[in-house]
């Protein structure tokens, strides 16, 4: 089995990065087991946290550990991704580990916008392969959500349910190799 762990970078409660990420878990081939890593409740990062360093980043950072790869499904905040993506990244390279180095990385994500999270995607692109970071370059998955793109039942429409299917493909076979 191949084990991916997952992060929402949404908290809202009716996130369409949320629903992306259950067609995602949805779409995955059967040899892929998906867990989900909730990084909504770590404390905001500062260097003092590493006198003492708090058990909830430790057990975050055991969970990621443990995975073969990560999966991020995210919104974009002002044409970047958002402040807590960015605590939950950085806290993967503090408290004595770096869970950075060697990760293996999908990027995706949803917004209404034009260009569907692209320039966030963008930023984590440029700063994360000099940290050790190895991000699945293709497919590219920015989803730009419209009001027929997700049911109410968490499905979604032919077009994204066969891109996430393609997507979740393509990424195991990158974990694998
Ligand atoms: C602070 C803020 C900034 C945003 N900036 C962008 C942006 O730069 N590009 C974009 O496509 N959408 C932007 N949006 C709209 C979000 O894509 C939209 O709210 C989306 O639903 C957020 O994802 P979520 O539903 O998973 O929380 C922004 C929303 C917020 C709240």
């Amino acid at each position: 089995m191949v084990k991916i762990g997952y992060i929402v970078g949404s908290a809202a409660e009716s996130s369409i990065n949320k629903k992306l990420a259950k067609v995602l878990v949805d779409q995955a081939p059967e040899r892929v087991e998906l867990h989900y890593i909730d990084i909504h409740e770590l404390p905001l990062y500062h260097r003092d946290m590493d006198e003492d360093f708090p058990q909830i980043m430790t057990e975050y950072k055991a969970k990621v550990g443990a995975q073969d790869a990560l999966l991020l499904v995210s919104p974009e905040h002002n044409q970047s991704f958002p402040a807590g993506v960015k605590n939950a990244l950085d806290i993967l390279t503090r408290g004595g580990t770096n869970e950075l180095q060697g990760l293996k990385l999908g990027i995706t994500g949803a917004s209404p916008g034009r260009f569907g999270t692209i320039n966030g995607q963008s930023q984590l692109r440029q700063f994360l392969p000099p940290l050790g970071v190895k991000i699945m370059g293709a497919p590219l998955l920015a989803v730009q959500v419209g009001k027929d793109t997700f049911n109410d039942d968490g499905t979604a429409d032919e077009r994204t349910t066969q891109r996430a299917k393609d997507y979740m493909e393509a990424f195991a076979q990158f974990v694998e190799v």
